[in-house]
């Protein structure tokens, strides 16, 4: 029998603990989001991260900039809420305009505000295998799911499919820390399904609909949807879903499987940051 991991269902179990947290101790935490330029998938993104945060308690403050902002500029809002004590946690949204260079902008934020973790400070320390002040939300929202339902990694053979700073190449490495042996696929793999197709675990963070099909997996594999396509105004994943699903012994759905997790593990991310500055003051 095939088990959907309901990604909703342990977010929202997360977030209701953090907002019980907050309330009970009368906790501050606060938000910043910069967005620049007007990405509809970006919007829907933020706006989903600043009700989250509303239901529990975390304050939030979102900064729109235009598409032609200069990077001086981006830069010059990064070093204000740096410099801002009550501001805990810091996202710049992704993607940003092409003239704006990503990884400047990255940098910028303090480390110990970088609620992503894409700082080479905490992924440095990612890859090292010591503690960052924060995980990427996506690949540390999927191991969450899986300890949920208790689903080792190790010795598994696992295939991460996309190498991207997000979700990809920070994935690879959590998992490895949880003794799988990970495969990097991407776009220019050659025979993707012979790697598949030996796969104990299948996660697509890809962004092609139907790019894995029953024909390429192994009955009862381990499968993690982190794709995000809108096909008539339907959000559909990497999977395709009903037809792996007869096949898989864990699947996660879409929507309702990673992007809940996301989105608690960021809310997560910005009460520990909060929690951790506290600290620093006493
Ligand atoms: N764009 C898509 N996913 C993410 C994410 O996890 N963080 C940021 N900053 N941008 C994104």
């Amino acid at each position: 029998m095939t088990v959907i991991l309901d990604g909703k269902l342990l977010a929202e179990k997360i977030t209701a603990k953090i907002r019980a947290e907050i309330l009970k101790n009368s906790l501050k935490p606060k938000l910043a989001v910069i967005k620049v330029g007007d990405n509809p998938a970006s919007l829907i993104y933020v706006r989903n991260k600043q009700k989250k945060a509303l239901e529990l308690g975390i304050e939030s403050v979102v900064i729109e900039l235009p598409s032609n902002v200069s990077e001086e500029n981006l830069l010059e809002q990064i070093y204000i809420l740096n410099e801002d004590t009550e501001i805990n946690a810091i996202l710049v949204q992704l993607p940003l305009p092409e003239h704006i260079n990503k990884q400047r902008v990255i940098e910028a934020i303090e480390p110990i505000k970088d609620v992503d973790g894409f700082t080479s400070y905490n992924f440095g320390r990612l890859a090292l295998g010591y503690q960052p002040y924060s995980f990427p939300c996506t690949p540390k929202g999927i191991i969450r799911l899986l300890d949920e339902y208790n689903i080792s990694l190790e010795g598994k053979k696992a295939v991460v499919i996309g190498r991207s700073n997000i979700v990809g190449k920070p994935l690879s490495i959590l998992m490895q820390r949880r003794n799988a042996t990970v495969i990097m696929a991407h776009s220019k793999t050659v025979n993707l399904k012979e790697h598949t197709l030996s796969a104990d675990i299948v996660v697509s963070a890809a962004g092609h609909p139907y790019l894995i099909t029953e024909d390429m997996i192994n009955k009862g594999c381990i499968i993690v949807d982190v794709g995000i396509n809108r096909i008539d105004n339907k959000l559909i994943g990497d999977i395709d879903f009903n037809t792996v699903k007869e096949k898989a012994s864990y699947i996660t759905p879409v929507p309702g499987g990673i992007g809940p997790m996301t989105i608690a593990m960021l809310m997560e991310n910005t009460l520990e940051l909060y929690k951790l500055q506290k600290s620093f003051e006493l």
